[in-house]
């Protein structure tokens, strides 16, 4: 896994920004994974400076989001679509038909064949070019809650103690955290040609440690991550603190940058 350690919350939306921008200006029709949670605001509000300032063109762009809480439509401000719209595709040239987030409304009965219609629907679009992620507190991607297959497939799971009391902070109180969500499953992310794993803060340091130098566990969902063979975390010095081999990760990153190549 390629590791990049930056100074601040805001570089690493810039480091992250890079590489989508750069994407997107190879293949103007690039699938993009996308992610809500707090850390991937500043990579959405660059992008959108990038879009504004630069004219990166999302016109052709589509996206399918990670998740969506099980319960919420897309108007509830907690949701994962009013999360997006608000914090990235409102402020870009993107079709809305372009932009994909798990319907947290389908009947019970209809969730099976839902899930599959978004895989099929990833698949039609060609698969995703470059996967965004963070992670949770408990080590999950999406929300992939520890015990989740590294097989697992867009399912409709419960969520755990501990996102439901991390995620409370968005919500009044933490009876109106929705009790199940819609999830890519970890398999699905693996098909990702490319991922981006951000994360910031020391209250992530720990699980990043295990996430990236730790054995690949069921019990850390992002760990399943080491067996794609194109990831780069992108983290700043808190969350980065507890990794064995900072060292190493700089000297990879000043190589890289010396001889202009990302070397995964
Ligand atoms: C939620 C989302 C995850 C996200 C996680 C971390 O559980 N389903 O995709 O990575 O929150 O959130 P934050 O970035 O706010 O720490």
């Amino acid at each position: 896994m390629r590791v990049i350690i930056v100074k601040s919350y805001e570089d690493i939306g810039k480091e992250a920004a890079k590489i989508v921008k750069d994407l997107i200006i190879k293949k103007p029709n690039a699938v993009l994974g996308l992610a809500t949670g707090s850390t991937p605001i500043s990579l959405y509000k660059e992008l959108i400076r990038i879009h504004k300032e630069e004219g990166l063109d999302f016109s052709k762009v589509i996206t399918f989001n990670l998740d969506e809480y099980y319960g919420l439509s897309g108007g509830h401000p907690q949701s994962y679509r009013y999360f997006m719209d608000e914090n990235l595709f409102n402020g870009i040239n993107i079709k809305k038909e372009n932009t994909h987030v798990p319907d947290g409304t389908i009947p019970i009965d209809k969730i099976e064949e839902y899930c599959k219609k978004y895989e099929e629907m990833i698949k039609q679009a060609g698969g995703i070019d470059l996967q965004i992620l963070g992670i949770g507190g408990d080590g999950h991607i999406a929300f992939n809650e520890p015990g989740s297959s590294i097989y697992s497939r867009t399912r409709l799971v419960a969520l755990d103690e501990q996102t439901i009391k991390d995620n409370s902070r968005f919500f009044e109180k933490i009876e109106d955290v929705p009790r199940f969500a819609l999830t890519m499953g970890v398999g699905t992310i693996l098909e990702a040609k490319e991922i981006i794993l951000l994360a910031n803060g020391i209250k992530k340091a720990e699980v990043v440690a295990k996430a990236i130098e730790g054995p690949i566990t069921s019990q850390i969902t992002a760990s399943a991550l080491q067996l794609h063979p194109k990831v780069t975390a992108i983290l700043d010095e808190e969350a980065a603190s507890k990794l064995k081999r900072k060292k190493y990760y700089k000297f990879a990153h000043q190589a890289e940058e010396k001889i202009n190549l990302r070397i995964f």
